[in-house]
């Protein structure tokens, strides 16, 4: 079912199809009059004298006593205080709309309410009728459902798109979108243009009709922008005649069409409308009704100022969120918040967007779809108290230079041509003390704009929604260009273009299916104190998650502890649970004896609590072959079955669309010039700490902001975790000839990293280097070409497994090769912090070709068979295509490749017509799943003799040959054992959910069992409780059972046995697997130890209330110690086999009977 041939299709022709060329930058003299330099010398207000074009003398002849000073100089301004006198004196300053250009767009609409004279009756009457229409109340009540279809629509046509997809004409699509909103608002007619956009079709004949009038206004258009083909055939041809004629057939064209509405409104077949109340209602500013003559000007003035204004606000802000990747993602974290596990936007959601709010504002204030707003002074006046002013003369307030004045906009928040939206937070205004009419992108005044709160509500709809379904990335080489225009028709980010792709976790393919789907945490919908969650109340779940050591997730911590409870008493949890469809994803390994265990227990309990079970458990297993299939495939089993509970048929096109989403590339990199250094991986390390200190700091303040603690703790702890830690020492510890190496590696921590015996350090690992060689040998790479990586934001923010980069200085691009010794963690960071700033803003970092290929991408995994299946079809050679067909049939996959152990490079290197094909790096790294970090214990204790900075772990090198005679050497382990003293390796502590940890009474007797590597924590354990016999404390019992195969491989030997010596450890047994032994047979394991000891450790364990630890191999070690434990308590205890698992479980369940145990 899940077919990956599309996005292999989507990436190529994406990355084939290049932006621009552009025409260089237009210089616009209005948006320069009042740059800082100028503002200096000039002062804000300025007199500009220019001649009067013949249509302004032509039209304001007579009027003035000093015809010249009125008209050919106004006065340009940009001070918010002359602006506040305007406000203040409107009598004396009203709207007039009497200028050339003016003039020339009342041949469309004279007298509209957007182009008529504040003093004219026909302005009055409208504007008594229109706040009516478009009032916050209207806007909740009427409106918002609109909105939010309309944006439902949009998201589910852009939900169709495979991932990577070209979404090119975006502004346009956005208009689609604010065209039929405000239409269906004002006159109840759906005009459907985003359908209509989607199916490739022409937009509705209103706004085709009206967008080809605006283009070939003859006052205002240049001739060749619509008959320059009749003109080039035929140089005689009445160009100004030609387009006269088929503007006024435009013109009656609309003028029919809204003739028509006018007339459905009259009969009241479209129900009651703004349209309808202008057709029927008296002005209560005047007692009169709207002149008849003027519905259709009202009707165009209301298309051109309610649509593109909003539409290409939205598109410079959708450019800046590309930019500025952390605004992106605390946009994202506050639709997640506001949405809890809702899939619907509430009209009473919208005053909690603040950020989506800051984010338009700040898109308005650098692109005020308005750049000028004009008043004419109605008398001889004079302004601000000292600029005399001529009656008519033109007061025109410059907003875009009013709007990035550095008095107003600069300070804390930086240059203000940047984009920031912390201007716009709650309380910053009034922090920085800003000028009350310092912004004002919607106009001022009686004149101010009548759809201001419709633009905010559409804005604040669509474009939480739009980043809450997807991620976006900027087209390669988009100039953000000044708009041509002025200032009418609004200036736009023109020809934006974005790839799409299914935000993380986002539901594209159920979107996709039908599903209007929405993604959250189960800790993001817990109420800060002992209510309910807040799960939908309509629609289903579906639940996907993990365990560990039987424990929940760490994101679903408070939830795991509400539900039990819940369940034991249904009733209180029926108000949430009651009746809810629901379904459980678990996603396990079957090594660990507590599979499942979460992912069972949340669907046992939710059917206990009342819910409605669409299915078992769906249980993936990461040890299964074949693994990446079956979990892409999960969504495929589970579709149906919704579509069936809801009575809903299958869309055709689900599947396909399914497949695409869950098929997304996994690592967003594109090529880079030959002038782009790539930056070091210590650069890169620094750079997404600093990134993750700015997102984590933002999303904390950000939570905070809205009051909600709870959200404050969950996002405090975010950030890029990953440090440098310098390797102090490293020393074998198996003895020469063993056949093994395990290393012994002492790290210096840095400062505010700490930790507790029992905690994980987690490492990020890196490819090993013959096999970065051999997969850039591949590509025909080199090595040394830039690449830009687009980090996830959001795994910058949590630390997660998305984003691999290690200080280690060996595997840093040759250019930067000097210096990496010398340098220590402060120097990484300091070199990177003059990025680091920006790293907040702009988080696509230039990284070498073997940095991608060494830390970012597994290239030891195998192809899943579907991806094998999607290769075959992209294959341009047959023999090649047709082998890799038989390859991806269960029987041949399986053989081929599970048996094999084949790496997706091998087989690209068996089926090289794929790279001749054009199967380059980015593709590839697309393809492959991201290098996950590796934990290990740590074998030290804070309290020991190295101190607190200190931390050491214990690693085993894993090295192997494969079926196909690859030699693999491990990616951690290898860099770990490969990493000179003195040099860094990248990672931090980890601090697991598991109840891993020493007793709290010294005195409470400790039964350890940790055969190899799995001796790891005890040391850490040991150290401890030498510090507390140091200090004076009385110690319990402690016995450890250690196993290795002979003499060789006895780790930390002589340590162990000084502890033993001076009771810090009472007992030490050692099973030696390959001496002669007690056990028949010859070969002794812990476990058989276990056995031995039994009398001793029932007496411990039943007399004594001791503790069990047991880590290191989860396969085979872990559940024969668990049995032989058992078998102590049937032997000893006198249980039967029933009672001794029931001893078992209450042991684990008092946290007395631990493991850390790993697949090894
Ligand atoms: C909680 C926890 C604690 C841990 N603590 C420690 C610790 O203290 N010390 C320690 O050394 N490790 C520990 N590990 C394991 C460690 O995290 C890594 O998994 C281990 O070092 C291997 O990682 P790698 O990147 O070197 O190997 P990888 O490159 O990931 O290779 C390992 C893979 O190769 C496979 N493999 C191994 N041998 C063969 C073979 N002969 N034939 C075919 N396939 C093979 C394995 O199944 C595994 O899939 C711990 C793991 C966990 C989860
Ligand atoms: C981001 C979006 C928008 C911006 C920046 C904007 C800006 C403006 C500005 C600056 C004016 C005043 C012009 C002047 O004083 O000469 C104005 C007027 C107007 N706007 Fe908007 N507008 C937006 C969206 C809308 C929408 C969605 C509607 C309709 C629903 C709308 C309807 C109007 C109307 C009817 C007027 C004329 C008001 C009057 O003169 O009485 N606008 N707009």
């Amino acid at each position: 079912m899940v077919n990956l041939e599309s996005p292999l299709k989507a990436n190529s022709t994406a990355s084939s199809r290049a932006h621009g060329p552009y025409e260089p930058p237009f210089y616009n003299f209005w948006h320069h009059l009042f740059t800082p330099d100028k503002v200096d010398q000039w002062g804000e207000t300025v007199r500009v004298e220019l001649p009067a074009s013949p249509i302004d003398r032509e039209a304001l002849r007579g009027h003035y006593d000093d015809f010249e000073a009125a008209i050919a100089a106004s006065i340009h301004t940009c001070d918010a205080d002359v602006l506040g006198e305007l406000l203040e004196r409107q009598a004396d300053f009203p709207k007039m709309w009497n200028r050339a250009n003016e003039k020339a767009f009342t041949r469309l609409a004279e007298n509209g309410i957007f182009t008529s004279d504040t003093p004219s009756a026909d302005w009055q009457t409208v504007h008594g009728l229109f706040p009516r229409g478009f009032n916050q109340l209207k806007i909740q009540n009427a409106y918002f459902p609109i909105i939010v279809k309309k944006t439902n629509a949009f998201v589910a046509e852009w939900s169709r798109f495979e991932p990577a997809h070209l979404v090119t004409g975006v502004n346009n699509w956005l208009a689609c979108m604010t065209a039929d909103a405000v239409i269906k608002a004002a006159c109840n007619v759906d005009m459907d243009n985003i359908a209509r956009r989607a199916r490739g079709e022409p937009a509705h004949p209103i706004l085709e009709t009206f967008r080809r009038l605006g283009s070939i206004n003859p006052a205002l258009a240049k001739p060749w922008q619509v008959v320059g083909l009749a003109n080039f055939l035929n140089p005689f041809y009445d160009t100004k005649a030609g387009q006269e004629r088929m503007y006024s057939q435009l013109k009656g064209q609309l003028q029919g069409m809204v003739e028509q509405l006018i007339e459905q409104t009259r009969r009241g077949e479209l129900g009651d409308t703004l349209l309808s109340s202008l057709i029927s209602e008296k002005s209560p500013a005047t007692g009169l009704y709207v002149r008849q003559s003027l519905l259709f000007s009202h009707f165009a003035t209301l298309l051109v100022a309610g649509h593109e204004t909003t539409a290409n606000t939205m598109g410079f802000l959708m450019y800046h969120l590309s930019q500025n990747p952390k605004w992106e993602e605390r946009l994202r974290a506050e639709i997640r918040e506001v949405l809890g596990g809702r899939t619907k936007l509430a009209a009473s959601d919208i005053p909690r967007l603040v950020v989506a709010e800051a984010c338009f504002k700040e898109a308005l204030r650098l692109h005020p779809p308005a750049g000028n707003v004009g008043r004419d002074a109605a008398h001889d006046t004079v302004l601000k108290g000292q600029y005399l002013v001529r009656r008519g003369q033109r007061i025109s307030v410059n907003l875009v230079a009013l709007h990035r004045q550095p008095r107003h906009w600069g300070g804390e928040f930086g240059d203000p041509n940047t984009f920031n939206p912390a201007r716009f937070m709650p309380g910053a205004a009034e922090a920085a003390g800003r000028h009350p009419h310092a912004f004002k992108p919607f106009g001022f005044g009686v004149r101010a704009c009548a759809g201001m709160q419709f633009a905010m509500w559409e804005a604040k709809t669509l474009i939480p929604m739009l980043y809450h379904n997807f991620t976006f990335r900027l087209v390669e080489k988009f100039m953000l260009r000044p708009s041509r225009k002025e200032s009418f028709p609004s200036p736009s980010a023109e020809g934006l273009a974005l790839y799409i792709y299914p935000a993380p976790g986002a539901p594209a393919a159920a979107a996709a299916a039908g599903f209007a789907a929405t993604a959250a945490t189960l800790d993001s919908i817990m109420p800060p104190a002992g209510e309910q969650p807040q799960l939908p109340k309509a629609g289903a779940v579906l639940f996907v998650t993990s365990t560990y050591n039987g424990e929940p997730p760490d994101n679903a911590l408070r939830f795991a502890k509400w539900l039990p409870a819940a369940a034991a008493a249904a009733a209180a949890a029926g108000g949430a649970v009651e009746g809810l469809p629901f379904a459980v994803l678990g996603v396990g390994n079957s090594q660990w004896a507590t599979y499942q265990a979460f992912p069972r227990l949340l669907d046992s309990c939710l059917a206990a609590a009342g819910g409605l079970r669409l299915a078992p458990v769906i249980e993936a297993d990461t040890e299964a072959p074949g693994f990446a299939d079956a979990a892409g495939e999960c969504w495929g089993s589970l579709c149906p079955l919704l579509l069936a509970h809801f009575k809903v048929a299958a869309p055709s096109d689900s599947s396909a669309a399914a497949a695409a989403a869950a098929s997304a590339p996994r690592l967003l990199l594109e090529a880079a010039g030959p002038a782009t250094p790539p930056l070091t991986i210590r650069e890169v390390l620094g750079q997404l700490r600093a990134y993750g200190r700015a997102t984590g700091n933002a999303a904390a303040d950000q939570a905070e902001g809205n009051g909600s603690t709870a959200a404050a703790a969950a996002a405090a702890p975010q950030g890029f975790p990953y440090d440098l830690l310098r390797v102090v020492s490293s020393e074998e510890l198996q003895a020469p000839g063993s056949g093994r190496f395990t290393r012994h590696v002492d790290l210096e921590l840095p400062q505010g990293m700490s930790y507790a015996p029992g905690d994980h350090l987690e490492v990020l690992p890196r490819n090993a280097p013959a096999l970065v060689d051999s997969a850039l040998e591949l590509l025909q790479l080199t090595g040394h070409e830039a690449f830009w990586w687009t980090p996830s934001s959001q795994g910058a923010a949590r630390g997660l497994s998305s984003l691999h980069p290690t200080a280690n200085p060996s595997s840093s691009s040759p250019a930067t090769n000097t210096n990496r010794t010398s340098n220590g963690p402060a120097a990484a960071e300091n070199a990177a912090s003059p990025a680091a700033n920006s790293a907040a803003d702009v988080l696509r970092l230039p990284v070498s070709s073997r940095d991608v290929l060494a830390w970012l991408v597994d290239l030891s995994a195998l192809p899943p068979m579907r991806l094998v299946a999607a290769l075959a079809a992209e294959c341009p050679c047959p023999p090649e295509a047709a082998a890799l067909q038989r390859m991806a049939t269960e029987a041949c996959y399986k053989e081929q490749v599970l048996g094999q152990q084949l790496t997706l490079l091998e087989l690209l290197a068996r089926h090289r017509s794929l790279l001749a094909a054009g199967l380059d790096l980015p593709r590839l790294a697309g393809l492959l799943p991201r290098l996950a970090p590796r934990y290990y214990s740590i074998s030290s204790s804070p309290a020991g003799p190295a101190g607190p900075q200190r931390a050491s772990i214990t690693v085993a090198l894993v090295e192997f040959s494969s079926p196909t005679g690859r030699l693999h050497r491990g990616a951690a382990s290898g860099t770990i054992h490969g990493q000179q003293v003195g040099l860094y390796l990248a990672g931090t502590v980890r601090q697991l959910q598991s109840r891993f940890r020493l007793p709290p009474n010294p005195a409470t007797p400790l039964i350890m069992v940790g055969p190899g590597t799995g001796v790891a924590p005890f040391m850490g354990f040991l150290q401890q409780r030498a510090a507390q016999q140091q200090a004076g404390a009385a110690l319990g019992p402690a016995v450890l059972f250690f196993g290795c195969r002979t003499e060789q491989d006895f780790l930390y030997q002589q340590q162990l046995q000084a502890w033993q010596e001076n009771g810090v450890l009472t007992d030490l047994q050692v099973a030696f697997s390959r001496l002669p032994g007690k056990k028949q047979g010859g070969k002794t394991y812990v476990q058989d130890l276990i056995a031995e000891s039994a009398q001793q450790l029932w007496e411990l364990l039943h007399g004594s209330g001791a503790y069990v630890y047991v880590c290191g191999d989860a396969r085979r070690m872990a559940p024969d110690v668990r049995a032989a434990f058992e078998g102590v308590a049937c032997g000893v205890g006198g249980l039967d086999a029933a009672a001794a698992a029931e001893w078992m479980r209450e042991m684990r369940q008092q946290g007395r009977y631990l493991e850390d145990v790993w697949a090894s």
